[in-house]
């Protein structure tokens, strides 16, 4: 594994996260009550764009696309696609998966994502 920086503290206010890249992975760095978290780019039904989709319920990532919504501590499901109507069958062959996450460290000010 390696640490890799990628965002300083004060590029990610508390309560936001931010598209970043470690090495060639691109992922989201979120920074909820207890810390900062990190989890893969791309939503694991349809692709969706999770950076610009919103964190809601003080933890979990909302995705712009279908509204699947997903733990950002641990990547789990927490609500599949449900938008819009017709969407269930996508959800036919785009099962539930949950998100990849990786571990973030904080040092210095500097956000550390391990790989
Ligand atoms: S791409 Fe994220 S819910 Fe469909």
């Amino acid at each position: 594994m390696s640490k890799i920086p990628v965002a300083q503290t004060g590029d990610i206010p508390p309560g936001t996260m931010k598209a970043v890249r470690a090495g060639s992975e691109k992922m989201v760095v979120y920074h909820l009550d207890d810390g900062f978290y990190a989890t893969q780019h791309l939503c694991t039904h349809t692709l969706g764009p999770l950076a610009r989709g919103k964190i809601v319920e003080g933890g979990q990532v909302q995705c712009p696309l279908h509204r699947a919504r997903f733990d950002i501590r641990t990547g789990d499901v927490v609500e599949w696609a449900n938008f819009p109507p017709g969407v269930q069958l996508i959800n036919l062959v785009r099962r539930e998966k949950a998100l990849t996450t990786y571990p973030v460290s904080v040092e210095d000010e500097t956000v550390y994502v391990d790989l």
